[in-house]
């Protein structure tokens, strides 16, 4: 390898930002997206992307919603420029599409931002992707959204965040008033006031006025008390709270937070500059011989998504690829870990808004889609040089159970070889009982599009027709120590016991309630809210 591919590949990679968005629906994460696009000049009017939302949530009908997702669903990724950056902005599943690929492209992001509607604060959703986000150490950067209107105090919130998530707080900016009083918001970084103007809805770039702490003109344009509160929040900030500690906040302990109002397109840019500035960049992975720096000459990467086009039509998958480390070169030979086989990577996408345009070339942190020939199955390394592995990703707790039955004894075969591929695809966990009577599996997912998918499918692609037997529980919870721990136990209340598709057991829980029942009758009893990976 050549000092100057060397160099490429290291000057690539310094620039590459990659992250994703975590929040509630209605947080504002389509507007917020729209936004920085537009600030990476990736579009000149902010819509496009509220655009496409809409026209997913108008339509009722799920096929019809699931047609338009084959293209819609490009938007997995969108990678724009912004000063010397490349950024990548990964596109977390949420609304009626939550589901388990939500999860995954977390195990693809460096980064994530949390996003919170500041009258809500945090919201279940966000909560969610918040655990995952932590089981991951993925540093997390907080944007509290929608300022122009009236909201809960902004140190309330962060208390919020401090108590309810464990996440020590640091506020780079800070707003002063909300709602028809919000006037701005006071950059630490800066020292400066930048204050708010109500533009009708923000599609173009917002000019902001500055003015910098201890000018006189500051209480001219602050009402008094607005100045004696922030003047006060300020003093409580810098008093009480912690100095930003990026060691911290790369390790996830620690949030930076950010104001603003997406929507009127105040406090993005500020936000966008110092997440530059503080945001890991992509960082070395473990894999089966050791940690692999982006900068490793060798292209390597993992599928973290797969998506199949709904539309009989057509019927192209794609596999969504992480870059890990090397170039990655248009119609370039690898090696598939899991199988061995050769395979050439041939029309690879990069998504970008509503088209997917070819791509020539990617390296660490980036996001390729992959014409997808029923080869790649979630987790899998792909690698140019010496084998190698990364680790799995793991499955975390379905909130949805349901038995799949098949009525018609003639397609038998057929419903189990869809289960079992569809399982392999990761398009959704299977689980049975342990009563060897009952010999239905057990359709367990995170979001009810899940069982959708499934059910079409397997009609559509091999010709069964299929009912559901929903169950009555919430959380699984994977038994560490197996068997074995098990029977240790002694009988456990308050719960099911399952096998994973691996004979591993679980326990399925109607509630929070019942599994804190469980684990203060059963202290040695170790529950994980994910799968070990892999068999
Ligand atoms: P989502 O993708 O997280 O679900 O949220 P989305 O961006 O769709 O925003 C949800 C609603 O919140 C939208 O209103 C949007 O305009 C509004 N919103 C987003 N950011 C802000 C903000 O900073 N301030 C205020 N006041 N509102 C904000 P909608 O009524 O559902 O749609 P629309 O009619 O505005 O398009």
């Amino acid at each position: 390898m050549s000092n100057e591919i060397e160099r490429e590949i290291l000057e690539a990679v310094q620039k590459r930002r990659n992250f994703a968005i975590i929040s509630h629906p209605d947080a504002g994460k389509t507007t917020l997206t729209e936004k920085l696009l537009l600030y990476g000049g990736a579009i000149h009017q902010a819509g496009a992307v509220k655009a496409r939302r809409d026209q997913r949530k108008a339509t009722s009908d799920w096929m019809e919603m699931e047609k338009q997702r084959g293209i819609s669903i490009t938007s997995t990724v969108l990678q724009f420029a912004y000063r010397n950056f490349q950024i990548n902005l990964l596109d977390t599943p949420g609304h009626q599409d939550f589901s388990e690929d939500t999860y995954r492209t977390l195990a693809a992001a460096d980064n994530a931002v949390m996003l919170i509607d500041a009258a809500k604060g945090l919201e279940p959703q966000t909560r969610k992707l918040f655990e995952v986000c932590r089981l991951r150490g993925l540093p997390i950067f907080t944007f509290v959204n929608k300022m122009d209107r009236p909201g809960r105090e902004p140190l309330e919130l962060l208390d919020e965040i401090e108590q309810e998530l464990g996440l020590k707080t640091y506020a780079v900016n800070w707003p002063i008033g909300m709602g028809d009083l919000f006037k701005g918001v006071y950059s630490r970084r800066q020292k400066a006031i930048h204050l708010f103007e109500r533009r009708s809805h923000g599609s173009q770039q917002a000019q902001e006025d500055v003015i910098k702490l201890g000018d006189p003109k500051i209480e001219e344009y602050l009402e008094q008390e607005l100045y004696y509160q922030f003047k006060e929040d300020l003093e409580i900030l810098e008093e009480l709270g912690d100095d930003l500690d990026l060691d911290q906040v790369h390790a996830g302990k620690m949030t930076p937070i950010f104001f603003g109002s997406a929507m009127t397109n105040f406090g993005v840019q500020l936000f966008l500059e110092a997440f530059l500035e503080y945001a890991l960049k992509p960082e070395g992975r473990n894999s089966s011989v050791g940690v692999l720096d982006p900068t490793h000459p060798e292209f390597t990467g993992f599928v973290f998504k797969l998506q199949a086009n709904m539309d009989p039509k057509h019927r192209d998958r794609v596999a969504f690829v992480r870059v890990c480390t090397g170039k990655f070169e248009k119609d370039m030979t690898v090696s598939h870990a899991r199988t061995g086989k050769t395979v050439r990577l041939s029309r690879p996408q990069k998504l970008f808004a509503q088209d997917r345009a070819s791509i020539e070339e990617a390296y660490g942190g980036d996001v390729i889609g992959l014409n997808n020939p029923g080869v790649f199955a979630i987790g899998d390394t792909i690698y140019s040089g010496k084998k190698l592995e990364y680790e799995g990703i793991p499955c975390f707790s379905p909130e949805m159970f349901s038995y799949i039955k098949n009525p018609n004894p003639s397609k038998f075969k057929q419903f189990q070889k869809g289960i079992k591929e569809l399982r392999e695809e990761g398009a959704i966990q299977i689980m049975y009982s342990t009563d060897e009577f009952r010999r239905d599996p057990i359709l367990a997912a995170v979001g009810q599009l899940q069982f959708e998918v499934v059910q079409f499918r397997l009609l559509s692609e091999y010709g069964v027709e299929t009912n559901l037997e929903p169950l009555p529980y919430s959380l699984a919870r994977w038994v560490k120590g197996g068997w074995k721990a098990l029977e240790k136990a002694g009988r456990i209340f308050n719960t099911i016991i399952v096998k994973d598709n691996w004979g591993r057991p679980v326990l399925l829980f109607k509630n929070q309630w019942g599994l804190q029942q469980v684990n203060s009758d059963n202290p040695d009893l170790k529950l994980d809210v994910i799968a070990p990976v892999g068999a």
